[in-house]
């Protein structure tokens, strides 16, 4: 009844969940108090919830992943919805079937919703505007992978006792090709988060600046005052030259070991949106040290997209 109730009172009116840059802090509260709601719900009771039964939900997936599809697929089993999983390479796409044929077939097969994972920036936009169905953003190249971020803040929210007000966060690693730093710059700035970014300056150019973040090249000083150490990997998959002259240099420069360990304040804890690359970004001890939220992050990704589906179903269907 707790869900019907919230729901009823929700303002939110998002059809699809796109990016996080238009979320307001209204629509961001919304997905967060209603994850709050599954997350109990998923501890307390391993029943469905029946809040999507009947309803069917296509993954559409052209680039691999682990926590992200399985993640949907949780959630939307976990919300009663049927879900089928498109894999791109088995599909007719590899027939030359256009983006937009594909979604419009499935759209026309019935799936009332869309998760749609895509290697061009914008395919997830180029889909809602065409689709009536709610599509849902899983990562569009170096653009945005909004729930990815809204699960990051929802794991630092906890972390913080739900206040974001002065806390620093720094994300460190391929920033130029990261939709998942795009994603939580636009939603951490709304939240009053102070954003420092560090990196090597092909892969942190100073033109992020414009985004309301520091950037800054000296790795000692963009962590020793972080609340929260982000990690990221290279995206060797978009890049297309070389951006440092070797990933044991990366890894020896700008990798998060045990000695840097020491730099970082206490209470500090460190994030990875995943997959790790141990030895590289981030040293394999720290990233299962005390000190990680990872694995806190991949479980937190199941409410938070159960409240980003339900939300979305709601606005589409009203129900
Ligand atoms: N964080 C993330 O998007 O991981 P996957 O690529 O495994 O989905």
């Amino acid at each position: 009844m707790i869900v019907e109730d919230f729901l009823k009172n929700a303002s939110w009116n998002r059809k699809d969940m796109i990016s996080t840059q238009p979320l307001s802090l209204k629509d961001i509260d919304e997905i967060f108090s209603l994850a709050d709601i599954f997350k109990a719900s998923l501890k307390d009771d391993k029943a469905k919830l029946p809040y999507m039964k009947g309803r069917v939900v296509v993954n559409l997936f052209f680039e691999p992943s682990t926590r992200t599809r399985t993640a949907f697929e949780m959630a939307a089993h976990k919300l009663d919805a049927d879900v089928i999983s498109v894999v791109a390479s088995a599909s007719s796409s590899v027939k030359g079937e256009t983006l937009k044929d594909t979604a419009k077939n499935i759209q026309a097969l019935m799936a009332d919703m869309i998760i749609v994972r895509h290697s061009c920036s914008g395919a997830a936009k180029y889909l809602a505007d065409r689709l009536d169905i709610p599509v849902i953003n899983a990562g569009d190249g170096a653009h945005a992978h909004p729930t990815q971020a809204l699960l990051d803040a929802f794991t630092m929210r906890e972390k913080f006792g739900g206040n974001f007000k002065e806390k620093k966060v720094t994300i460190l690693g391929d920033i130029l090709f990261s939709r998942v730093a795009r994603s939580n710059i636009w939603l951490l700035k709304k939240l009053g988060v102070e954003i420092t970014l560090a990196g090597p300056s092909t892969l942190v150019p100073k033109e992020f600046e414009k985004m309301g973040v520091k950037v800054c090249y000296d790795l000692p000083a963009a962590i020793a005052d972080a609340d929260v150490v982000m990690l990221l990997r290279i995206q060797h998959e978009r890049q297309r030259a070389a951006y440092f002259p070797s990933i044991s240099e990366y890894a020896r420069v700008f990798g998060l070991n045990q000695r840097r360990q020491s730099l970082l304040k206490e209470g500090a804890f460190i994030m990875h949106p995943g997959p790790i690359n141990r030895g590289v970004e981030l040293d394999s001890l720290l990233a299962d040290s005390d000190r990680s939220v990872i694995l806190n992050q991949v479980t937190n990704g199941v409410a938070v997209r159960m409240a980003v589906m339900k939300l979305c179903m709601k606005a589409k269907y009203g129900e």
